[in-house]
């Protein structure tokens, strides 16, 4: 466990193999038609995101008797299903998701990818699905960049969003994990999260609904806890607020996290709070990292139970200074305000406060090359 409590530390950039050795694992052939010159326009030139995909994906297949097949790079495009693949029925599917970063020297780097392949494993074990070895998660990863890297925006703060998971694909209706597994990874080009500035967002904290409960599936990444949250978000979404921050299941009394964000929180003294592990939680990698950046600093670092009651009471008495909320699609968002069946409050003053702008400057540093790299988090992919 690292200073910051990392559960799922994974390989360490520096301890995986290069990737130009990891690229040899994939095989396959280049898509012969590509997206033409206006396809290719259209969609590096908006950005949004997961819309625009890039010319490939990269394929396995496993069965118990022969285990995981070869990677192999395959045109981007729709796949073969039956309809009775079981995750359509009983939703046995895990994702991941992290971004290639384009550096100014044209180099491109993937963020803590050993972490995320640790997560993808975790996630597998609790789903009842086959673990992807690491270095074939990240020869994924380095085989799709090297076909697809005209995909890698250039644009400040652009990446490449990359979406590896896995299902069962085999057709049986009976309930039980499948037989035939499908991994797939497909990219998408993505702009910088905060197009219009680093905007605090309104959150609404749910006391009717959970994304997840002690034993179920919080701490996986896997379809249905989003499915559980979709509800609750656009509910969110008809009363105003962009967000929902959810709570523990079992007594509807501490903080957990957002659909798909954690929380923090930073005390007026400095010192810096987010939920405990519990299980019910994902755990995130820009959290870990945020967490480590903090303690470097040499900040008080806590990770502890947060009850909401305390939090609205310490957000009002202005003990609370900042709460943000962290993830890999916007790296830090300022959480502006918190409101519910029985309360409102605003944080501070509604704007972004320095601790929360000043992570998000230096996470982003680190991850497009600008600022030393000091926990050696970025991979080279190419
Ligand atoms: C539910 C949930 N919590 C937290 C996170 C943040 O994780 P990470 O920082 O690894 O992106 C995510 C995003 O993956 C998420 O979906």
């Amino acid at each position: 466990m690292s200073a910051s409590g990392l559960t799922l530390p994974g390989l360490a950039s520096g301890d995986l193999p290069a990737a130009a050795e990891l690229r040899g694992r994939v095989g396959g052939s280049r898509n012969p038609n590509p997206a033409d010159a206006a396809a290719y326009a259209e969609i590096m030139s908006t950005l949004a995101f997961g819309k625009g995909f890039t010319d490939h994906m990269v394929h396995s297949r496993w069965t118990p008797s022969s285990g995981w097949g070869p990677l192999t790079l395959e045109p981007f495009g729709p796949i073969e299903l039956s309809p009775a693949a079981s995750v359509l029925h009983y939703g046995q599917e895990i994702f991941e998701g992290l971004k290639a970063y384009r550096w100014s020297d044209g180099s491109i780097r993937a963020f803590r990818p050993g972490f995320n392949a640790a997560r993808l494993a975790n996630s597998a074990r609790r789903l009842a699905l086959p673990e992807l070895p690491a270095e074939d998660f990240v020869a994924s990863i380095a085989g799709l960049i090297e076909a697809d890297e005209r995909w890698v925006p250039t644009a400040d703060g652009a990446t490449l969003y990359l979406r590896p998971f896995a299902f069962s694909s085999e057709p049986f209706l009976g309930v039980r994990a499948g037989h035939q597994v499908d991994y797939y990874l497909i990219g998408s080009p993505v702009g910088p999260y905060f197009a219009h500035g680093f905007e605090p967002v309104d959150i609404w904290v749910s006391s009717t609904y959970h994304r997840a409960g002690a034993g179920g599936m919080g701490d996986a990444k896997t379809g249905g806890n989003y499915a559980a949250s979709l509800r609750p978000q656009a509910e969110a979404s008809d009363r105003g607020f962009e967000q929902v921050l959810f709570l523990d299941a079992s007594t509807n009394t501490y903080v957990d996290e957002l659909g798909g964000m954690n929380l923090v929180v930073v005390d007026a003294d400095g010192t810096v709070r987010t939920p405990n592990l519990t299980g019910t939680i994902l755990e995130g990698g820009t959290r870990d990292s945020l967490l480590t950046l903090l303690a470097d600093s040499g900040r008080e670092v806590r990770q502890e139970p947060i009850a909401l009651a305390d939090l609205l009471a310490d957000i009002r008495s202005g003990s609370v200074a900042e709460v943000f909320a962290c993830g890999t699609a916007a790296v830090v968002t300022p959480v502006g305000r918190l409101a519910g069946e029985d309360f409102d409050v605003t944080v501070a003053d509604g704007r972004p406060g320095p601790v929360t702008t000043n992570l998000h400057a230096h996470l982003t540093d680190i991850q497009f090359g600008r600022r030393e790299d000091a926990h050696g988090w970025m991979y080279r992919l190419l």
